[in-house]
């Protein structure tokens, strides 16, 4: 199963789950926290600092992915943006947007970005963006699917499924030990 795939299953995974918990509601709330685990749909939305637009920057201003997420190439994690690198651009408005008219005043007065992370595995996993983007030569939207295309971060956090990871290892001819992934 691909990838996307996946994702839309755990969407419909989390739909089910819904069903599940409201059937139970009612002095069975545990049940919801316990699927909560797995489960996207009830994981708490996160809310970003600023409703970053990766279209506008990417697919428009034709802005390359490792200008704002630095060590993607070169470290596990790939890396989120910080306020200088916004404020090489937005000290002074280039738009007319709200959202851009909030970000240059938090720029002005030296207010963080704290970006949440929103796309992270499990501590017990390990995963490493360089193997993945230069050694496996890897496109970001084979695991990151249309992100270049979207208006607003996602609300809420999601991840590949271990299935994800060991079916493309299978496929590849990549090692499938569990020692691999789980250190
Ligand atoms: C101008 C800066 C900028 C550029 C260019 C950029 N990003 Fe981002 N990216 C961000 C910021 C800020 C966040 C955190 C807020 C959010 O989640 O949108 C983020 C978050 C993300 C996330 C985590 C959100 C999630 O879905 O879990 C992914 C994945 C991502 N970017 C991938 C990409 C890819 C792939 C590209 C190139 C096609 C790219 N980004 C280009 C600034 C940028
Ligand atoms: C290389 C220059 C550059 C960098 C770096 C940059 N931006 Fe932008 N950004 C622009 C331009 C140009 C626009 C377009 C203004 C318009 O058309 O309204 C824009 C638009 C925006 C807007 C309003 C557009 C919308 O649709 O929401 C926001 C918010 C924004 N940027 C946030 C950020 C953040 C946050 C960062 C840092 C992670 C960042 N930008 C980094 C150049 C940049
Ligand atoms: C083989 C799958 C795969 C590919 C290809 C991939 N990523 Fe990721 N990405 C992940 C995983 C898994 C995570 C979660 C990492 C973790 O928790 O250690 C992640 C997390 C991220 C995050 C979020 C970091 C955070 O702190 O929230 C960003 C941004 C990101 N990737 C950008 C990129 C960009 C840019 C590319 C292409 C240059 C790319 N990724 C290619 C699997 C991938
Ligand atoms: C679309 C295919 C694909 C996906 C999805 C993928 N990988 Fe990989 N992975 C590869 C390839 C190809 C390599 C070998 C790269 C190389 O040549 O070094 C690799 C290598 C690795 C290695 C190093 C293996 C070794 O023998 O040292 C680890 C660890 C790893 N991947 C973990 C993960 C995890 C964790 C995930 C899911 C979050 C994941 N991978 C998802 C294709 C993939
Ligand atoms: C290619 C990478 C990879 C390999 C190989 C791998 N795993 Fe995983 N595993 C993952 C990822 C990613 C997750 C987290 C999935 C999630 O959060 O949904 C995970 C989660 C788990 C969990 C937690 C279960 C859960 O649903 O959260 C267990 C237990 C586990 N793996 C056992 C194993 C065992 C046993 C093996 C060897 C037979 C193995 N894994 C091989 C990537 C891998």
């Amino acid at each position: 199963m691909g990838i996307q795939a996946s994702l839309r299953r755990e969407h419909r995974l989390a739909v089910a789950g819904f069903a599940t918990a409201f059937v139970l509601a009612g002095g069975a709330t545990t049940a919801a926290l316990t699927l909560g685990g797995r489960n996207a749909f009830f994981r708490p939305a996160v809310h970003q600092p600023i409703s970053f637009n990766h279209r506008k920057h990417v697919t428009e201003l034709d802005i390359g992915c490792t200008t704002c997420h630095l060590t993607v190439e070169t470290e596990a994690f790939s890396g989120l943006p910080d306020a200088d690198l916004c404020a090489g651009c937005h000290l002074e408005p280039q738009g007319k947007s709200e959202e851009e008219k909030k970000l240059v005043e938090m720029l002005k007065k030296g207010t963080a970005l704290a970006w949440k992370p929103l796309f992270r595995q499990p501590a017990h996993v390990f995963y490493s963006h360089r193997r993945h983007v230069i050694a496996a030569k890897l496109q970001c939207r084979v695991c990151h699917g249309a992100i270049a295309d979207t208006i607003a971060p996602p609300v809420r956090v999601r991840r590949l499924v271990m299935d994800d990871c060991v079916s493309c290892h299978r496929r590849e001819r990549v090692s499938t030990d569990c020692t691999v992934c789980h250190r």
